[in-house]
């Protein structure tokens, strides 16, 4: 019977939304039989979980297709499927493509094991995309959504002891470069007790991490009955809930409703971790402007210095746009500025890209040439890189409790082995990397770190013991 399984080569691309839609997918094509392998070789299925947030991601998906395309004429029976963003932005046209059997958006998901068995069977193209993705959906298919999260929500297999949970779907911000809000539709918040019931079995399976995703995660909202449930609420009951210690939540959008609640939760709440994930995405005001973004650079600097009021050892990470339309060297000389003061853990830095169907691309002319978003991307990156290894320093000599999260995938030279132990990497509640030697099974337990030395992008240390 086994042998009859149908084996799934399963890739994702993207953020952590893409990460958790794919282990949901996963585990619910295990359920139905299927099993999943780790090359493409012994696939009779090919799935890819799309991004579409750049065009860089769009364009690695393409180079992919075109070497299963490669593949496809001499077996003749794999069949690929394409999930996600992209799936849902080409539609039909994706559908078109030569390598192509299955295109399934984001909100179709939950059909994707009745999609895929009816394309190996009839080895027909299928289609599965949602027709007006900005209208809300029905009752019935919101159902259909949350029957499929919390069934399928488990682990994340490859970080022991943690798991994602999503708290809310798609986006309503319409920030005129984002392509988000066109292909995972608008906002819709989970019910606080799927969320509390889902957290609960994790933490009965061993779940020690949970991070909690949504596009903008501090406008969480959720009407029951009389009560009005907010991020923080989700916060303070996930705390009582035994065996989770750390909570984490990401992406919060800077704006004054449903601040200070959140950061109050993260100082008095011992598992709420000290970590914000604030993307600034440009500190000219004139360019927020442009982006759509509601808030003034001053604005955004009198938020982080709440959050540092609040709670003291905050570590806060920006996002940031580099050459979006009409950005001069002065726009960008204020982004530089906004950094420097700022004091980021840490800052992910993008070049603009545009995105079909926005209203940046639709309205905006792409006018930065590449070379100076190329530039202005190293620039930012290397002032930050300047500021990360200075805050790091401080590190040096302190005990730091991180979560084991396994091996480590490069080798350090700066953590050498003791010749016992492997190279392992953990994170601290900041998000911090964590590289020290230590046995294997610690992956998936909390460890006690001595810091010895640091980089910009990570601590090095001596394991000083399990924490239980
Ligand atoms: N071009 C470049 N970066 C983008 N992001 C979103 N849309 C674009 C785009 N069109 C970045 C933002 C966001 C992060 C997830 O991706 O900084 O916070
Ligand atoms: Fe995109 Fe803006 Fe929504 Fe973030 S808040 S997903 S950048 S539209």
């Amino acid at each position: 019977m086994k042998e009859d399984k149908k084996k799934v080569y399963l890739r994702s691309f993207g953020c952590q939304m893409n990460k958790l839609d794919t282990a949901l997918v996963s585990s619910a094509l295990k359920d139905a039989g299927f099993s999943l392998t780790d090359s493409v070789k012994n696939a009779d299925v090919v799935l890819i979980n799309t991004c579409s947030v750049r065009e860089h991601a769009e364009q690695r998906v393409f180079s992919h297709l075109g070497h299963l395309k490669h593949i496809k004429k001499t077996r003749l029976d794999i069949v690929v499927g394409v999930i996600g963003c992209m799936a849902q932005r080409l539609g039909a046209e994706l559908l078109r493509h030569e390598a192509v059997d299955l295109v399934c958006g984001p909100a179709q998901i939950p059909r994707i094991v009745e999609l895929l068995e009816k394309t190996l069977q009839t080895r027909q193209k299928s289609l599965a995309v949602t027709e007006n993705i900005r209208q809300r959906n029905s009752e019935e298919q919101d159902l259909s959504i949350e029957r499929f999260e919390s069934t399928y929500g488990i682990e994340d297999k490859q970080l022991q002891s943690q798991a994602f949970v999503r708290v809310m779907r798609g986006c309503n911000n319409f920030c005129t470069y984002c392509v988000v809000p066109y292909v995972r539709g608008p906002e819709v918040c989970r019910p606080p007790e799927a969320i509390i019931q889902q957290i609960r079995r994790l933490a009965d399976r061993g779940v020690k991490q949970v991070t909690l995703l949504g596009q903008t995660i501090n406008s969480y909202k959720y009407k029951a009955g009389e009560k009005i449930y907010s991020l923080a609420d989700l916060l303070w009951i996930a705390s009582d809930i035994e065996g989770i210690e750390w909570i984490k939540f990401i992406t919060s959008y800077p704006c004054e409703e449903f601040f200070d609640d959140i950061l109050q939760a993260m100082a008095d709440s011992l598992k709420v971790c000290n970590y914000l994930h604030l993307p600034a995405q440009s500190g000219s005001d004139r360019i927020l402007t442009a982006m759509n973004r509601h808030y003034t650079a001053h604005q955004y600097l009198d938020l982080i210095d709440r959050a540092r009021d609040t709670v003291p050892d905050i570590a806060i990470a920006g996002d940031f746009i580099v050459g979006f339309p009409g950005e001069t060297d002065e726009d960008f000389a204020a982004t530089a500025e906004l950094v420097k003061k700022a004091k980021y853990r840490n800052c992910f830095v993008f070049k603009y890209s545009p995105r079909p169907g926005t209203v940046a691309d639709e309205r905006l002319l792409d006018n930065v040439p590449y070379e100076l978003k190329q530039k202005r991307n190293v620039e930012l990156l290397h002032l930050q890189e300047t500021i990360s290894a200075q805050l790091n320093k401080a590190f040096m000599g302190r005990k730091v409790k991180v979560l084991v999260e396994g091996l480590s995938k490069k080798p350090h030279a700066c953590a050498s082995g003791d010749g016992q132990h492997s190279q392992l990497v953990g994170r601290t509640a900041t998000e911090h990397i964590v590289v020290f030697n230590g046995p294997q099974s610690l992956a998936g337990e909390f460890a006690d770190v001595q810091i010895t030395q640091t980089s910009p992008l990570t601590l090095f240390g001596v394991y000083e013991g399990r924490k239980s």
